[in-house]
């Protein structure tokens, strides 16, 4: 069987399997409403959330049963369509489609940072890259990278006025970054996403590093997924508190505890359908620092309550906030000074 056909065939499984089991389960008269609201959780979501509750031993294995082999199926889905080439799945891929949006900006490192998460990127399944430079227009470095890809993305621009960028000796943690490049993607989201779309919106800054496995946490989540972002705010770890129920009461973060969601712009995800359904949600320059998170996420929960806890209830770290040194460029300044060519003369670094 080609990979194609494979796909489709664990793809029609799966909705055979929950399509026959979903007779059996909501025929049961006993808290039929609660275990139909729990299946169609399962159905969609195959980690978060509880067993459902007061059901015989019998059909609570059999639901636990039925969870394992969705959850199988799911997995396969994945790792099948990792192998199926990027173009045809934007049109046939059978996992929620995930839309990681990338702030992304000239500077020495610039090409090495795409270059690494674009080689992640290309790894996962279903997703579409909307990448935009804050720059008067688009480069030729970053279009170039693109198109080798061979992954589904857009590729846009927004620059940040003056008044808003870092100036050479002011500390970098002074003003907020990628404000009106996230703003610009999540415009051309709603002016491009059909409302009744699966998957997530999710910002990949151009320089954390990121495993497969959290691509796989966010994928179907329902509401906004939270998660532990590695090496931020002053910690090895920062990440959300989840008590034995499961549910996320609190940060566990040291710098600026108190903001409504103490969380990197890297550890969360929204769903696309809600993401659809809050126009106003977006990024702000004037808010406090630190709060650009909080700014976004209030559009689209109120309460912890709402708010999904991935990666094994937060205890595992897929994604880490590393920062990329500023390559000491010595002997180029030197170069210059002397009238003499850059290293780089005809050769894109
Ligand atoms: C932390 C968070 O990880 C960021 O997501 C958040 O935007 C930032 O705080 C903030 O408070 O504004 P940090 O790692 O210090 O950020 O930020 P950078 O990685 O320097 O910038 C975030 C993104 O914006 C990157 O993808 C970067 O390429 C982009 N950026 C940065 C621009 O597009 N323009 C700039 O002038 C600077
Ligand atoms: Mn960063």
């Amino acid at each position: 069987m080609t990979k194609n056909k494979k796909v489709v065939f664990a793809g029609a499984t799966l909705l055979l399997m929950v399509w026959c089991t979903k007779g059996y389960w909501t025929s049961d008269g006993n808290g039929r409403e609660r275990v139909r609201d729990r299946l169609s959780m399962a159905y969609n979501d195959d980690r978060g959330g509880a067993i459902p509750v007061n059901l015989s031993p019998e059909a609570q294995a059999a639901f636990e049963q039925r969870e394992r082999i969705i959850n199988a199926l799911k997995l396969e889905i994945s790792q099948l369509e990792r192998g199926c080439p990027k173009k045809k799945l934007e049109k046939y891929s059978l996992l929620p489609k995930i839309y990681a949006i990338t702030p992304t900006y000239k500077r020495p490192v610039q090409k090495a940072e795409l270059t690494r998460l674009s080689h992640t990127l290309m790894l996962v399944p279903n997703l579409h890259w909307v990448i935009v430079e804050d720059a008067e227009k688009k480069s030729e470095l970053v279009a170039n990278l693109l198109a080798r890809t061979g992954m589904p993305y857009t590729h846009l621009h927004a620059v940040t006025p003056a008044t808003w960028k870092i100036k050479p000796k002011e500390a970098w943690y002074n003003k907020p970054r990628g404000v009106l490049q996230r703003n610009a993607a999540l415009a051309w989201l709603r002016a491009n996403v059909k409302p009744d779309e699966e998957g997530v919106v999710y910002f990949a800054d151009d320089d954390n590093a990121y495993s497969l496995e959290v691509f796989d946490e966010m994928r179907y989540v329902k509401t906004v997924g939270v998660w532990p972002v590695g090496l931020v705010g002053g910690l090895m770890v920062e990440r959300p508190k989840v008590n034995a129920e499961g549910k996320v009461v609190g940060w566990l973060t040291v710098w600026s505890p108190n903001r409504p969601f103490a969380i990197d712009m890297a550890g969360f995800a929204v769903n696309l359908k809600l993401f659809m359904s809050k126009p106003e949600g977006k990024f702000k320059n004037e808010v406090q620092k630190g709060y650009q998170e909080s700014e976004f996420l209030r559009h689209f929960v109120t309460s912890l309550d709402e708010v999904e806890p991935r990666a094994d209830n937060c205890t595992k770290v897929n994604v880490w906030h590393t920062r990329t040194e500023n390559p000491p460029l010595r002997e180029e300044i030197r170069l210059k000074k002397e009238a003499k060519p850059p290293s780089d003369l005809g050769i894109e670094v």
